[in-house]
């Protein structure tokens, strides 16, 4: 038996699965590859093998590994001042206030530190903004949900999942929240007459279930039925924001301006844990001091970070470059001719291929093999594989990509 002092100094990638597989928690199962290294598109492993990046961190890398802008900030920032705490003012925060707010457009943010921290905040806050402003009784607001969504694996966004691998053996769950299907209005119509209805949370494209993208004008139709009624419409973009989808935010594809916006993800290019929850004053001044936080919420570092990280967006243009590389990978993609190819779909360069298992060829060996032949990815839900390299792609390395999925594929059907 190989003892961890020995996989420590032995630098090899059985040494290093098998030392996360003995001393680790197995709540992930990887795709047998050990990362040591990257910048870019790409990743090595710690023999030295390159890949391109088709994960992205599950979106967290739009801006790509490392990015020099990102990195140098990180740097500058970590020698000077990392933690606080809110316990007392530190000269970042205000700026990246100022900085986060102007470049969404709302009166304020709460900053936090992972995705599902930022999902808790946006639920308390509208159960606040519930009870204090809309007069909605103690403890009945309610907030309708999307079946097949995924909000994190905290106890609240696990009690509104309806993903039974999320729940099993979890329980007992946080009340108030109703589910209904996704991408249907004649639901959302119906619930959200329901007395005690304070909110509406959704992903515009539902990403872990599979990049499942909504018709057409659903979007703006429930934020006008949110309006109507007087219901928060909260915009979960953790993983579709940040140009993803070929826009600032995927919402921006209808004009639906969320009444409360949460991002995390590439809000820190990959670099640090930073979310962030946006609203106006009327909802975010519902919390008062001593109410909600984070210890880490708001360190100087992230604020740093997440300028930086913001910055790149806009002046490397990677909404516009997902919107064009996309359109191009879908249309590429569309033309295999594969039987192992049930759909394609996406937006801007979050996309998915469902795959039609044929005996053992399903969607994780076909991971397996794109590993292989340089590519990462990883399947979601079963049979469908994410495609979602970082935004920085170039159209020469999009094409190298294609071509690595087309020949994997076709040697596989
Ligand atoms: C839409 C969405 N919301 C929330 C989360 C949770 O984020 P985190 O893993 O940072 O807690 C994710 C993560 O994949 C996500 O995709």
């Amino acid at each position: 038996m190989i003892t961890a002092e020995d996989m420590t100094k032995k630098k090899s990638s059985a040494a290093a699965m098998e030392m996360e597989n003995r001393y680790g928690a197995h709540n992930y199962k990887p795709i047998p590859v050990v990362l040591e290294r990257g910048e870019g598109v790409f990743v090595w492993d710690v023999e030295g093998k390159k890949y391109f990046d088709f994960l992205a961190g599950y979106s967290s890398l739009n801006q790509g590994h490392c990015h020099p802008a990102i990195i140098g900030t990180l740097r500058e920032q970590s020698e000077k001042l990392t933690m606080t705490s809110r316990a007392f003012y530190n000269s970042v925060l205000g700026e990246y206030e100022k900085y986060i707010t102007e470049y969404f457009g709302y009166d304020k943010v709460l900053p936090m530190n992972t995705g599902a921290e930022g999902v808790e905040t946006a639920l308390k806050l509208c159960r606040k903004w519930a009870y204090e402003k809309k007069g909605i009784q103690p403890d009945k607001a309610k907030i309708i949900v999307c079946e097949g969504n995924f909000h994190g694996r905290t106890i609240a966004a696990i009690s509104l999942s309806s993903d039974p691998e999320n729940r099993n053996n979890f329980g007992p769950f946080a009340p108030g929240f109703t589910i209904i299907p996704f991408n249907d209005i004649a639901a959302l119509e119906k619930a959200i007459t329901e007395p005690g209805t304070a909110g509406f949370l959704i992903e515009p494209i539902q990403a872990e279930r599979g990049i499942v993208v909504p018709d057409p004008g659903y979007l703006a139709r429930c934020k006008e039925l949110c309006e109507k009624h007087g219901v928060l419409f909260i915009a979960d973009e953790i993983q579709t924001g940040l140009c993803r989808t070929g826009r600032m935010l995927a919402c921006d594809h209808e004009d639906v301006r969320p009444d409360i916006l949460i991002l995390g993800k590439a809000l820190s290019g990959g670099t640090l844990p930073v979310s962030a929850v946006l609203a106006d004053d009327e909802i975010m001044l519902c919390i008062r001091p001593g109410e909600h936080g984070s210890t880490y919420g708001g360190n100087p570092l992230a604020c740093r970070v997440a300028m930086a990280a913001l910055r790149v967006l806009k002046e490397e243009n990677l909404s516009a470059k997902a919107e064009f590389l996309g359109d191009k990978l879908r249309n590429e993609l569309s033309k295999i001719q594969s039987g192992m190819i049930e759909t394609i779909r996406g937006k801007g360069l979050l996309n998915a291929i469902v795959i039609r298992p044929v005996n053992e060829k399903d969607a994780w060996a076909l991971c397996l093999a794109l590993k292989d032949n340089g590519l990462l990815a990883k399947p979601t839900h079963g049979n469908i594989i994410r495609l979602a390299p970082p935004l920085i792609i170039s159209e020469a390395q999009l094409y190298e990509c294609i071509d690595i999925l087309k020949k994997t594929i076709l040697k596989f059907s």
